[in-house]
């Protein structure tokens, strides 16, 4: 691949997980981050430990297709490494995370990657959904690191095509950035830069944008707590929370 002369938050995010797939100007732009959010690392590694667990989750109910939206690079425990027998679908708006993506996935015959903004259903190419999952059966979909970056009533119209357009015993899994990250003006100030505002939330305000979604048993948690044997959303936090997580069914 030729060398990069901007960030991506793809490569960053490899970064912070321990791969390969990044290069200096990640690193340099990865650095700025933790400068005004020391945490960054650690919740990146948080939340791809929740992927897994949702993702292992969703296959235990008999799932074998997955749809990923926001995916990030298909590197460090994403869903594919998870769930290696499924057939799985990785989207992106970011074109350097769909190319790379591509090239890493060039020998798995059952994995893809294809662009879509999660804001808009209507610009996944059905074309490229159906030759990689085959007929759309009980679909699951990791819907992680993206809904923080989309406004309320955008996200509420988004979750609601979702569920028209996918199977009945389709089970999703979401998270969404918590109020902590209002300690940290300088860090949502230098998101503004990027052009990413973030979108902070509690189980409060989370609740009304899963519209007809049913959460599983153990409803809305920070991410680090969430677990499907859990039966009831027991846990209690005075920390503050950086990410919360639930997994909801059709
Ligand atoms: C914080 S990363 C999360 C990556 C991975 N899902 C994870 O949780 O580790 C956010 C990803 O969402 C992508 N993204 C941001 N806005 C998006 C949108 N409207 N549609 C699709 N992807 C988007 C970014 O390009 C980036 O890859």
């Amino acid at each position: 691949m030729e060398v990069p002369s901007v960030p991506n938050t793809g490569r960053i995010l490899d970064y912070w997980l321990g791969g390969s797939h990044h290069f200096p100007i990640d690193i340099e732009a990865a650095k700025v981050f933790e400068q005004v959010y020391p945490q960054s690392p650690n919740v990146f590694r948080t939340l791809r430990q929740y992927i897994g667990r949702v993702t292992r989750y969703i296959e235990s109910q008999g799932i074998n297709q997955f749809i990923v939206f926001g995916s990030g690079l298909p590197t460090c425990g994403n869903v594919h490494e998870v769930v290696p027998q499924a057939k799985v679908l990785y989207t992106d708006i970011d074109q350097d995370n769909i190319k790379l993506g591509q090239q890493l996935l060039a020998n798995h015959s059952n994995v893809n990657y294809t662009f879509c903004d999660a804001t808009n259903l209507d610009s996944l190419d059905q074309s490229v959904v159906t030759q990689t999952l085959g007929t759309l059966g009980r679909l699951g979909v990791v819907f992680v690191g993206v809904a923080a970056f989309i406004p309320d009533e955008i996200l509420t119209e988004v979750l609601d095509k979702l569920y028209d357009w996918t199977p009945a015993g389709t089970i999703l899994a979401l998270d969404f950035d918590g109020e902590a990250g209002a300690e940290y003006p300088q860090l949502l100030e230098l998101l503004d830069s990027f052009g990413a505002h973030l979108y902070m939330r509690n189980p409060t305000t989370i609740k009304p944008l899963l519209g007809r979604w049913q959460l599983t048993a153990p409803g809305i948690l920070p991410v680090a707590a969430w677990q499907a044997e859990l039966s009831t959303p027991v846990l209690k936090t005075s920390e503050p929370v950086f990410m919360y997580g639930c997994v909801v069914y059709k």
